[in-house]
């Protein structure tokens, strides 16, 4: 049987805004397999980092259900939520939100120590050498590039070794081809770890580095693509039920450029 490291159903939140709700999420199904490489895709409002939220345990949903490495979210207190956020998941954001008084290498482990955690400094080490932050693991982050920065976050999002990495648009900030070298680099070191990621982003190109590309629009998901060229029921359904992506040739487009790898 294969084992989901992420699965949701009937996953729903809601905002009530004055008279109107919005529905940020309407009714996710969403699995991700261990270890696993997702791309979410989809237009600014559809829900993507309200989705990624609820996986990660940064808010809660309205209804519907999050299991995470087999625990149920709902289940968890806040300070248990809080230790699984910590333990479980590696969060990448758009802002590195790095401590500018810390060198590189202290960001990089400041997560492990605030968790009492040992730090294991051989894989620390082997981080910063695939992502090629060998040299710079004692300057301070204001003297690096934002290429460099980003790939400090990314360090620091695997080195407490969770066994999810979720960015949200990562690489928003940076050119196309630094994007892409960043990219790259987290897909090889996440493949070497055996991390699962669950990574947002506008660019095309750079959802083509999963293995499977998942669509949103809003608050559905209205398409879910592997890279076999295979379309998951949950395609189907969408293109059943919405009305507004039938003809939408991004989907065609993104899936028949994958399927072609
Ligand atoms: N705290 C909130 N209160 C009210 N509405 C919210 C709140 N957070 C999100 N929303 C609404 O939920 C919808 C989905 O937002 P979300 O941030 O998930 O979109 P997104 O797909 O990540 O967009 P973007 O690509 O612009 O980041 C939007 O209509 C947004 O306005
Ligand atoms: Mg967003």
């Amino acid at each position: 049987m294969e084992k989901y490291i992420v699965r949701t159903s009937g996953l729903k939140k809601y905002y009530q805004m004055g008279k109107n709700v919005v529905k940020a999420l309407d009714g996710v199904d969403f699995k991700v397999k261990d270890g696993e490489f997702v791309a979410i895709i989809g237009k600014s409002g559809s829900g993507k980092s309200t989705l990624l939220h609820m996986i990660g345990g940064l808010d809660l949903p309205t209804s519907g259900e999050v299991y995470v490495d087999g625990r149920n979210l709902a289940g968890l207190n806040k300070e248990q939520l809080a230790i699984f956020r910590r333990r479980t998941v590696g969060f990448i954001f758009q802002s590195y939100n790095l401590v500018q008084d810390l060198n590189v290498y202290e960001n990089i482990v400041l997560p492990i120590e605030l968790d009492g955690g040992h730090v294991d400094t051989e894989f620390v080490d082997g981080i910063l050498e695939l992502l090629q932050l060998q040299e710079k693991k004692e300057v301070l982050p204001n003297t690096l590039s934002g290429g460099q920065q980003q790939r400090v976050a990314i360090a620091r999002a695997i080195a407490a070794k969770p066994a999810m990495i979720l960015a949200d648009e990562p690489t928003g900030n940076l050119d196309t081809a630094t994007s892409h070298d960043v990219l790259g680099l987290l897909k090889t070191v996440a493949r070497q770890f055996e991390q699962t990621i669950v990574l947002i982003t506008h660019d095309q190109d750079i959802a083509q580095l999963a293995d499977r590309i998942v669509r949103i629009e809003d608050g559905q998901i209205v398409c879910s693509h592997i890279g076999d060229g295979e379309m998951e029921d949950s395609c189907m359904e969408g293109g059943q039920t919405s009305d507004s992506h039938t003809t939408d040739d991004h989907m065609t487009e993104g899936s028949g450029s994958h399927a072609e790898k």
